[in-house]
C-alpha cells in the first residue's frame, strides 16, 4: 500500500499530516510512504530529513495519482478527486459539515472517505481524537494570543514600583479548549472564571483552581457523545444576561462554545462588549463555526470601543509543530489499528464501531447515516 501525506493547500494552515518523530508508525508496518514536496515545510522539516528515513518525495499531482490512501488535513478540490484512483481511501480532516458535493463525489467516484472529525468519544478511540488534540492546542494558543494584546502583565507583581494586580480572564465553554485554556492562564498567574451548560464540568474547573460560574439556564445537559445539547432563546438571552457581569470586569474573555454539526452560539454581544473596559481582548475560538461573539471575523482582530476581538482559523497551527506532531500521531493510530499486514491493506469491518462512525463513504456507497 502506498500512503501519500499531502501538504495543506491554505496558507494559513502549515500542519504536516506526517511527523519526523512519529513516522516510525508506518515505517514499521512496512507501508511504502509518499510525500508532497514540501510537507514539513510548515514545521521546520526538510523533505531531505524524510528522504533519510526512506520516505518518498513526489509531486502533488503523482501523489494524488498513485496512493492507494491519502493522508490530508483539508477535503481536495473537485479537480484533485478527478485524479484520485478509483478504490483508495481519503484519510484527514475533511470538514464533513460544510462539504456534502464532496461525500457525494467521492462515493461517485468509487473513493473511500475517512473523516477524522467522526471519531467516537469512546476510551478506545481518544488515541485517533483529531478534535481534542487539536482543541488542546488550541486552548493554549487563545491564551498566548490574548496576552499578547493586552496591555497588563496576566500575573500579580509586587515590586518596588507597585502592585501590579493579576488580569482577570473569563472562559466560556469548558471542553478540551476550554480546560487548556483556564490551565494555561493559570499557569501564567491570571485569576480565571469559566462557564459551561455541561454542570459536570463545574469539578474539573474548580480543580484546576479556577472558579466556575454559576448560571442556572434549567435544563440543558450533553448529548450520548458528551457534546452540549443545543439552548433555547430564551436560555441564551438569559445566559447572556447573567453572563454580562462577568465579561465587564475580565480583561481577556475566551469563548470555546461549540455544537457539534452546528453553528455555534451567539453568547457574547455588542450590548456585553461595550460594558467591557477598552484594552481588554476577546479570543473568539468558534469564529470559523459561526462565532460566539457578535462581530467577530475569521484571521481579524476586530476593534470596538476600545475592545479588541481576536478570531483566527486554524488556531492550533500556531504552534504547528505540536500540532503536527499530534495530528500525526491520530492518524497513524487509525491506520495501525485497521491496517491488515497479510492484506497490504486497511480492513474496512463495519461491525467496528470506529470504521462505523468515521467512515463516511465506502465502496461508492455513503455509509454515515448522517450524510445519506
Ligand atoms: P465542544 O468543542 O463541542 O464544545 C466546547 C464546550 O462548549 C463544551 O464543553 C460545551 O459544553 C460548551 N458549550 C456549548 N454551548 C455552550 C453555551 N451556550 N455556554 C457555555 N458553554 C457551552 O466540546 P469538546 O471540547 O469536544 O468536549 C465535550 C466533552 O466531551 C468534554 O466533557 C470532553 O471531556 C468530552 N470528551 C470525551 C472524549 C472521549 O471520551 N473520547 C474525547 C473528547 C472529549
Amino acid at each position: 500500500m502506498i500512503i501519500s501525506a499531502l501538504k495543506s493547500t491554505n496558507h494559513t494552515d502549515t500542519r504536516s499530516p506526517i511527523h519526523i518523530d512519529t513516522i516510525k508508525t508506518l515505517i514499521d508496518l512496512e507501508i511504502e510512504v509518499w510525500f508532497e514536496e514540501g510537507v514539513g515545510s510548515g514545521i521546520n522539516v526538510n523533505d531531505s530529513a524524510f528522504e533519510d528515513i526512506g520516505l518518498k518525495k513526489h509531486s502533488r499531482n503523482d501523489c494524488l495519482k498513485n496512493a492507494n490512501f491519502l493522508l490530508t488535513n483539508e477535503s481536495l478540490s473537485s479537480e484533485e478527486l478527478e485524479l484520485v484512483k478509483s478504490g483508495s481511501t481519503i484519510l484527514g480532516m475533511v470538514n464533513p459539515f460544510n462539504n456534502n458535493a464532496f461525500i457525494k463525489s467521492c462515493s461517485d467516484k468509487n473513493i473511500n472517505l475517512v473523516s477524522m472529525e467522526f471519531i467516537p468519544r469512546i476510551t478506545r478511540a481518544q488515541k485517533m481524537d483529531v478534535l481534542s488534540s487539536q482543541a488542546n492546542l488550541a486552548g493554549y494558543v487563545a491564551v498566548i494570543e490574548s496576552a499578547k494584546h493586552l496591555s497588563t502583565a496576566l500575573p500579580m507583581m509586587m515590586t518596588a514600583a507597585g502592585t501590579l494586580k493579576p488580569a482577570k480572564v473569563f472562559v466560556i465553554g469548558v471542553g478540551v479548549a476550554g480546560l487548556q485554556a483556564i490551565a494555561t492562564a493559570k499557569r501564567l498567574g491570571a485569576r480565571v472564571e469559566a462557564f459551561d451548560t455541561r454542570d459536570v464540568v463545574e469539578e474539573q474547573v474548580n480543580s484546576l483552581g479556577a472558579k466556575f460560574v454559576k448560571i442556572d439556564l434549567g435544563e440543558t445537559g450533553e448529548t450520548d457523545q458528551g457534546y452540549a445539547k443545543e439552548l433555547s432563546e430564551e436560555q441564551i438571552n438569559k445566559q447572556k444576561e447573567l453572563q454580562s457581569n462577568v465579561c465587564a470586569r475580565s480583561d481577556i474573555v475566551i469563548t470555546t462554545a461549540q455544537l457539534f454539526g452546528r453553528p455555534a452560539p451567539l453568547l457574547v454581544d455588542n450590548q456585553m462588549i461595550d460594558k467591557m473596559a477598552p484594552g481588554s481582548v476577546i479570543f473568539d475560538m468558534a469564529v470559523e463555526s459561526g462565532g460566539n461573539v457578535e462581530g467577530s471575523a475569521i484571521d481579524k482582530i476586530v476593534e470596538r470601543n476600545g475592545v479588541k476581538i481576536i478570531g483566527i482559523s486554524n488556531i492550533a497551527s500556531k504552534v504547528s509543530n505540536h500540532a503536527s506532531l499530534a495530528l500525526s500521531n491520530n492518524y497513524n493510530n487509525w491506520i495501525a489499528d485497521f491496517y491488515d499486514v497479510e492484506l497490504s491493506n486497511i480492513k474496512f469491518d463495519f461491525e467496528d464501531e470506529i470504521i462505523k462512525s468515521s467512515v463516511l463513504v465506502f465502496e461508492g456507497k455513503i455509509t454515515n447515516e448522517r450524510f445519506q
